[in-house]
């Protein structure tokens, strides 16, 4: 009878499946491949979205990108780099720790922008990206030394010293995003964390550290008209928030027709005027211009817009291939995900480990061998209890 039965590693692996452990995703100097799902054998993600709570969303793909975990020791990266002060260099100085922000793994999913844009009437602060303006901070205690990623902008006499972050997946077609991130600093600058095809389909969290720390800007573009009047419907200013230059969980789901800001998990607005309906990039970026919206930050002033994680669930148009320099590793292991379609769905929220989705459901065929592997594996303890 023994004999018959097949080996424990193999009797535990349904056991495993449900209770692996989070290897989060990292960005090493190496180019080794970094699955940014940290999911085997998920192969779709389910998101509860909207006024009632029983109004499932399903996706298809999910990452995880964790920047907690990127310094070897404490101490390491406490200190802030100089302020990128030169209006003609700006745009091609070189990104900070490019071990990590200039790594394979962290070019095939971000680019770091370096555009630029002259003073105007509406909007007098001429503004540049640059790279320099984007580094790995560390939290400073020994005992709780977390990294981050820092988006930072500077006011300087003549420019503003600014910084933007794309994610390379261009064609989001709806996605739930969530970002656990705080702002700091001075006044007059604009924190964003959105979706963008063009300035008519966009959906936005924007932090603007003129406001309050209790009051966050939710908005779907185009927010102004064509004869330049605010559109009213367009943004969401809610107040009474958790704030933002403490540690929060900050989230977008743009889905068919509806578009829901979350704050730590609990809805705190809504909105169906102009909801995207282009396939989307992601988009992370601390700025200023001297506008109405931004306001202006005092000559020598500085804000930064830190984060530690960015999580995403979503469906693409067309291949989730879009990407130019996507690692091949992690493109076959999103193909081979979405031929299995939605048989094994798996939850993101209220899970045990953040960035490790776990099953709710299997469907049937999935679902035998699961559960026969379990069968396989009570018997097994019994055999050891038996012994
Ligand atoms: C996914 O399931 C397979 C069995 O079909 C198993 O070998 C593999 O270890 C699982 N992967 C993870 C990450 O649990
Ligand atoms: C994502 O794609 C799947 C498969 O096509 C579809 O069933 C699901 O409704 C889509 N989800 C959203 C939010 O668009
Ligand atoms: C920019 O100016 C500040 C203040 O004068 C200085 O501390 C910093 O080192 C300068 N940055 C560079 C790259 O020279
Ligand atoms: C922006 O970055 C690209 C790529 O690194 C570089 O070729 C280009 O010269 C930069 N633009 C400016 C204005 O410096
Ligand atoms: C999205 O872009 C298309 C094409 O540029 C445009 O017609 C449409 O008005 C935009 N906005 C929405 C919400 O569809
Ligand atoms: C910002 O400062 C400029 C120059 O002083 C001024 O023209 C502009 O109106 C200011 N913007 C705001 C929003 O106050």
């Amino acid at each position: 009878m023994v004999s018959n039965l097949p080996s424990l590693g193999v009797l535990l692996w349904p056991l495993a499946l449900i209770l692996q452990p989070a290897f989060s995703a990292q960005y090493t100097s190496t180019d080794t491949a970094t699955p940014h799902d940290n999911t085997g054998n998920c192969t779709c993600y389910v998101v509860n979205s909207g006024a009632s709570s029983n109004s499932p969303s399903y996706f298809q793909y999910y990452r995880f990108f964790d920047f907690r975990n990127l310094a070897d020791q404490s101490g390491q990266y406490v200190t802030t780099p100089p302020l990128v002060n030169n209006s003609d260099s700006a745009a091609s100085e070189s990104v900070w720790n490019a071990n990590i922000l200039n790594s394979n793994a962290w070019n095939s999913d971000w680019g770091i922008q370096n555009w630029s844009k002259p003073a105007t009437s509406d909007f007098p602060t001429h503004m540049v990206n640059s790279p320099a303006n984007v580094f790995i901070q560390q939290n400073d205690d020994s005992s709780d030394a977390f990294t981050f990623l820092t988006l930072r902008t500077t006011r300087l006499d003549d420019f503003q010293s600014a910084s933007e972050v794309e994610n390379e997946q261009k064609n989001l077609m709806h996605v739930s995003m969530r970002m656990h991130a705080r702002v700091t600093g001075s006044k007059g600058a604009v924190a964003g964390f959105f979706t963008f095809f063009d300035d008519d389909n966009e959906t936005d969290v924007e932090i603007l550290t003129d406001d309050p720390t209790d009051t966050i800007r939710y908005t779907n573009q185009p927010s102004v008209d064509k004869d330049g009047n605010e559109v009213t419907t367009a943004s969401v200013t809610a107040k009474q928030l958790a704030p933002w230059d403490e540690w929060q969980t900050h989230r977008i789901d743009w889905l068919d027709r509806n578009s829901y800001w979350y704050l730590n998990n609990k809805q705190v607005a809504a909105n169906t005027y102009s909801v995207p309906r282009k396939p989307s990039g992601m988009t992370i970026n601390m700025w200023s211009d001297g506008g109405e919206w931004s306001g202006n930050m005092s000559v020598g002033d500085s804000a930064e817009f830190q984060i530690q994680w960015i999580e995403m669930t979503f469906n693409t148009s067309g291949p989730v291939t879009g990407t130019a320099g996507g690692n091949k590793r992690d493109i076959e292991l999103l193909e081979t995900r979405k031929d299995k379609g939605c048989k094994v769905v798996c939850k993101i929220d209220d899970v045990q480990t953040l960035g490790t989705p776990e099953i709710v459901s299997v469907s049937r065929a999935a679902e035998m061998s699961v559960s026969w592997g379990l069968l396989v594996f009570v018997g097994a303890v019994a055999l050891l209890v038996g012994m």
